[in-house]
């Protein structure tokens, strides 16, 4: 019987063709065609070695190169021309191929199996997408930063429980985030050595009769090392998994950040202010700046743990080795790609963009008894027990709030009542910059620790 499924490249020994909807169903050109960079790369690599090792001749490799050019310059100037008939970014690139230069074109999957085609290319785009999010991430935290540089010495409420705590600079804030996002950066450098392993050479799943060389062609594609196992290679999708988690992780910092931002800009509150272009306004209410962007990033947090939800549980009880499940890896890992890199794009500039009011910090200060531990270590330098001077100063506050004024504006003799061993030198401690200054130690919060942070950090950025 002669029928359509004869289209099909793997049509062989079929007898009739898929319907519309499986066609649709089981395709993956419409998503997976982002990668045809890195497929092309990958067919490349994997030619030269068939070439070196006799398998193909010189002049197929010298086909294949030709044709390749020929597909990168459609491509890239759109008039190349994607079929769903043609299944995958694989087929279609190889079908084209094909079309240009003939048998060299059917020679290129010698060895090969989209099996370990496609986890090399995932693999690729894996490893290029990681050195642009740290490129993103590098230039985040040096805004980052900067804002830390600039505010220093910026007083501003620190919270526990959104409660006023203690006072901290702002630069000190900022630099929290630095360390965040640091970590962030190390969790992606790890994650890439263990992307950038070779599965090609596995073929479908057992390897391959032909006397290949897998290191070459991991050394032309500046991988590290081949996988070890031809099973494990085309089923693996750890470090997808692994690079999703990272992504989960930096989003989880990304919201906590936006949180403050959300906060710090409410009229209520009035900490910071950030550049129009990050803000909208409302379709009714001619008075809002609404922090769309940090609210959005918050938002999107969600997004990327779903994707991280997603690919394990595509994992999850898949029997050795590759099973066509793991076609549905990509949507969930390109979404959080995109979604992270964007984010951080927006999050490097808009860094840039927030001006500090340091009016409004120094008022917030003054009204929760901010400076109240820095009395408790006062009197306990004086040689009362810590647990004592804390009930002391527990009751200076009391006091204090009932009379409505912060613990700086009680008297000496008022402060006196609460402990003997209080003296004049006192409101030297109970102001802010004192309170600030005197946390001098790596870590800390004082201004010139903060400025010593700084210079670490831009250390450990170049
Ligand atoms: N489009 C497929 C994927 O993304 C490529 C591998 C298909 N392999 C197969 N034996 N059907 O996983």
């Amino acid at each position: 019987m002669t029928s359509n499924a004869n289209q099909y490249t793997w049509a062989g020994r079929f007898s009739e063709p898929v319907s519309d909807l499986v066609k649709r169903y089981t395709a993956s050109v419409d998503f997976d065609q982002r990668m045809w960079r890195q497929d092309i790369r990958g067919s490349l690599a994997h030619a030269r070695m068939l070439a070196k090792q006799g398998i193909i001749a010189a002049a197929d490799l010298a086909d294949i190169e030709r044709g390749m050019a020929i597909v990168t310059e459609e491509i890239e100037s759109g008039k190349f021309e994607w079929s769903l008939d043609l299944e995958d970014v694989h087929l279609n690139i190889e079908k084209r191929l094909t079309a240009l230069v003939g048998d060299a074109g059917k020679r290129l999957h010698t060895g090969r199996s989209r099996n370990d085609q496609v986890a090399t290319d995932i693999r690729l785009y894996l490893r290029d997408a990681i050195d642009d999010i740290q490129m993103l991430l590098k230039a985040f935290r040096s805004a980052l930063v900067d804002l830390a540089e600039k505010e220093a010495a910026t007083p501003m409420p620190g919270f526990t429980h959104l409660q006023v705590a203690q006072p901290v600079t702002f630069g000190h804030h900022m630099l929290a985030y630095f360390e965040m996002f640091g970590r962030d950066s190390e969790r992606f450098a790890d994650c890439r050595k263990r992307v950038a392993r070779l599965p090609l050479g596995s073929a479908a799943l057992a390897g391959t009769t032909y006397p290949i060389d897998r290191e070459f062609v991991a050394e032309q594609l500046g991988f590290e090392g081949v996988c070890e196992n031809s099973l494990d290679a085309v089923s693996d999708r750890d470090f997808a998994i692994e690079f999703t988690s990272a992504c989960a992780l930096l989003m989880m910092h990304i919201s906590r950040l936006s949180e403050e931002l959300v906060m710090w800009m409410s009229p209520r509150v009035g900490f910071i202010q950030i550049a129009d272009r990050f803000c909208t306004g409302s379709s009714i209410m001619p008075q809002k700046k609404n922090p769309d962007v940090p609210e959005l990033a918050r938002g999107k947090t969600g997004r990327v743990y779903g994707q991280l939800m997603s690919l394990l549980t595509l994992m999850k009880s898949q029997p050795l080795a590759y099973n066509k499940d793991n076609q549905e890896d990509k949507e969930p890992l390109f979404d959080a790609v995109d979604t992270v890199t964007d984010t951080l794009r927006i999050f490097a500039d808009m860094a840039g963009g927030i001006t500090v009011r340091a009016d409004n910090m120094k008022a917030a200060l003054t009204q929760g008894f901010a400076t109240a531990t820095d009395l408790a270590d006062y009197l306990t330098k004086k040689g009362l027990p810590f647990r004592d001077a804390h009930e002391a100063v527990g009751l200076a506050v009391k006091a204090a709030e009932f009379k409505g004024v912060d613990l700086p504006q009680l008297t000496l003799e008022e402060l006196q009542q609460f402990s003997p061993l209080i003296e004049n030198d006192v409101f030297a401690v109970l102001t802010v910059e004192g309170s600030l200054a005197s946390r001098n130690h790596i870590g800390g919060t004082a201004p010139d620790q903060v400025r010593a942070a700084v210079t670490r950090a831009r250390a450990r950025l170049a």
